[in-house]
């Protein structure tokens, strides 16, 4: 920086000065929030950014596109500290249809093995974003995001500013954890954006990304000039239960000052749950803030408790959300998109069209029947009607998924319109394109050797839920794909870049653009950082068809360690042990393990897995012992009529004790569970010697 005034600068020295700021503030903002070592004092940096916006006043036309004033967000994802939930944040299970929400109560009965009526909360489903408040002895001490469900990003001082959540609580146990929704009104919505156009600087598509960028900011006073809100709706770890139901706890987080949502009411079943469903909908455009739905829970806690949760969704909720916003426009082109596994995606190119609030331009065509107008089993959809390019095509979007499309319209159809024809090809190799029996997709058979599947399968690989490797995603993926001197072509040859790099005199990574030596040291690190990975993870990371990462779970804890593993795939084929012991692993089924089967007999997917495990420190995974029961990591078979609770239920507690439950006996089983009218087996059981005991027995054994 020059002492020089703003207003004595000539125009290159404004030039070159913006420039310089440029690269120091850049410097200083890797220092600070990706190495976490700054360099320069707080003061220092504002006298920067100042000076910066200064000479960008005075000469806006030498505002750099790299300008240090327009990159707050670029930063932000990077600046937040990371909070691991202690109890994780999980989504909901979507309803659309009125019957969706009868089956919801018969599947939560039915679990329970209750056959009353059974109350239920319903109350609307605010679009924003979930936020976690934790209070110790009464005092706001943390909030977090979401995140993935388990790591969040630390905003507490953002979140400190927003009125409607309380700094300190009376009556409050010890320990609470507050959650609910951040939002933003329409009215404010509106404001805000009028006063972004006015200062030239960007507007939000809508209320709940306004309320989103507005929460993640790294300057708290920026949040606080934002005029967010927030309706607490749940509860994450607890020192002393709120209370015995639902409805009884809200009002405690109402008494406690929190904002609850007016509409909630109690309802005696279905019935009730959809009367009110209709009511919300009814309200809805008179709200003034965006919801998406009618969330439904089950009033009584104990019960909520004995339903649990899976993966990722509690048993005991369901979102019941308003039909999708629709729009009619035109089909310009459709193109094919080549995915992870080789699937042909048709995309459809539209003219650009708002629906609900958001500018669509592309949408999914699903794939190539869904185009030609019949589903999977050859039955006509949408009357039979086909799509072709010039088509008008009615687009829906519901929540945040994909645009779709839905309708076509043959009276606004041109003539000569020629139907699609879809590739037999692959558009990116040209290898052939071939559907298996009984499969609607299309798939790429070039495996690595086509760059599109290639490509897909790096991202997969660094995505946030495989190796998460900082400063490592789709975008440098896509640069060091296509860079000649230090290409990426398999994962293997992201943990041997450093190596490459040093070799590499005239082109080191350092020295390219978009990078510098601090950066290319940081991604260097963060690469090194994950050489030790967890067996579970790994598996998911190879993106190996059907396995997600629930599968990938499954399939580390049952084999633990990645020698145990690889050896139990290379030897397993249909008729083999090691196939049943596979297909034993409940959550595991013949597609999966033919998936998995041919992964491995591929000479060339095989050698990409053996380069990469070279080079990783791969962690085993423990079974889901951990949790301290007398039957963590023992596999448990249910048997026969269960009387004290239902089947699901045992399942899912003898899964939250931590051990595997199978579908059948093998020797592997250490325990049959047999009720009245056991069978086969029981025979079989006894024929292995595996230990068989009562439903009271398993009772006594697990503690109730
Ligand atoms: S209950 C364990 N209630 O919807 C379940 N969620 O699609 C906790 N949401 O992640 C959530 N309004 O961010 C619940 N009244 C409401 C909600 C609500 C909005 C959000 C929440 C959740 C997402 C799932």
């Amino acid at each position: 920086m020059t002492d020089k005034p703003v207003e004595a600068l000539t125009v290159a020295e404004a030039r070159e000065e913006l420039s310089r700021l440029a690269a120091a503030i850049a410097a200083a903002n890797t220092a600070y929030h990706t190495l976490d070592a700054p360099e320069i004092s707080d003061a220092d940096y504002d006298a920067l950014k100042r000076r910066n916006a200064a000479i960008e006043a005075r000469f806006p036309g030498l505002k750099r596109a790299d300008s240090p004033s327009d990159q707050v967000g670029a930063t932000v994802a990077d600046g937040f500290g990371k909070v691991a939930h202690r109890v994780r944040m999980l989504s909901l299970e979507n309803a659309f249809a009125a019957e969706e929400v009868g089956e919801f109560d018969e599947r939560v009965r039915k679990f329970l093995g209750i056959s009353d009526a059974i109350a239920y909360t319903a109350e609307p489903k605010i679009d924003g974003l979930s936020l976690s408040l934790r209070y110790e002895g009464g005092v706001l001490v943390q909030a977090a995001t979401r995140g993935d469900g388990e790591v969040g990003e630390n905003v507490t001082e953002n979140a400190r500013t927003i009125a409607d959540i309380p700094q300190r609580l009376t009556g409050a146990p010890e320990v609470l954890e507050v959650r609910g929704e951040v939002y933003m009104s329409h009215a404010d919505f509106a404001a805000l954006n009028a006063r972004q156009a006015e200062a030239g600087e960007k507007t939000f598509a809508n209320p709940r990304n306004a309320a989103a960028g507005s929460l993640r900011q790294l300057d708290a006073g920026i949040t606080a000039s934002r005029p967010l809100r927030f309706f607490a709706y749940a509860w994450g770890e607890v020192s002393a239960q709120l209370a015995a139901t639902q409805l009884e706890a809200i009002a405690r987080l109402k008494a406690m000052e929190f904002e609850t949502n007016p509409l909630t009411a109690l309802c005696d079943g279905p019935e009730a749950m959809l009367a009110h469903y209709r009511m919300v909908e009814g309200l809805r455009a008179a709200l003034g803030y965006d919801i998406d739905g009618v969330v439904y829970k089950v009033n009584d806690l104990g019960l909520q408790g004995r339903l649990g949760f899976r993966s990722a969704t509690p048993r005991w909720a369901i979102a019941h959300k308003f039909p999708a916003e629709l729009a009619w426009t035109e089909l310009l082109g459709i193109d094919i998109q080549v995915g992870r596994t080789g699937a042909l995606s048709p995309v459809a190119r539209l003219r650009p069209v708002t629906v609900g609030g958001v500018v669509v331009s592309n949408a999914t065509l699903h794939n190539e029947d869904y185009i030609a107008g019949r589903d999977a089993k050859g039955n006509p959809i949408r009357g039979g009607k086909d799509i072709r390019v010039g088509d008008w095509v009615q687009v829906y979007r519901a929540g945040d998924v994909i645009p779709k499309v839905a309708d076509v319209d043959l009276t606004r159809r041109k003539d000569g319109a020629q139907p699609y024809v879809f590739p037999t090809e692959c558009p990116e190799c040209h290898s052939p394109a071939h559907r298996e029996e009984g499969d609607s997709v299309r798939r790429c058979t070039g495996g690595l050797i086509c760059p599109a599947q290639a490509v897909e399968r790096l991202k997969h690989f660094v995505r946030r839920d495989a190796f998460d490797i900082e400063g490592l995603g789709a975008k440098q993926i896509e640069m060091f794909f296509r860079d000649p001197s230090l290409p990426v072509k398999t994962p293997a040859d992201i943990f041997t870049l450093a190596a490459r790099d040093a070799g590499n005199p005239l082109q080191k990574l350092r020295n390219r653009d978009g990078f510098g030596e601090v950066s290319a040291a940081k991604l260097f690190a963060a690469i090194e950082a994950k050489r030790v990975i967890p067996l579970d993870r790994l598996i998911f990371s190879l993106g190996i068809r059907h396995v997600g990462e629930v599968a990938a779970g499954l399939l580390a804890r049952h084999y633990s360690t990645w020698a145990v593993f690889e050896a139990a795939i290379t030897q397993a084929s249909p008729g083999s042990a090691e196939w049943a012991e596979l297909t034993a692993i409940d959550g595991v089924g013949a597609v999966m393990a033919q998936s998995l089967v041919d992964a491995f007999r591929n000479p060339a997917e095989r050698a990409a897995v053996d380069r990469l495990v070279a080079e990783l420190q791969v962690q085993p995974v423990a079974a889901r012992g951990a949790v301290d029961s007398p039957v963590a990591g023992k596999t448990v078979v249910f048997t026969g009529t269960l009387e004290k609770m239902t089947r699901a239920e045992a399942k899912a507690r003898a899964e939250a004790l931590g051990a595997k439950v199978a579908g059948s006996v093998s020797a592997k089983t250490d325990l049959l569970v047999a009720g009245p009218g056991a069978g086969s087996k029981a025979k079989e059981a006894a024929r292995l010697g595996v230990k068989t005991i009562d439903e009271d027995a398993w009772l006594r054994l697990i503690g109730g």
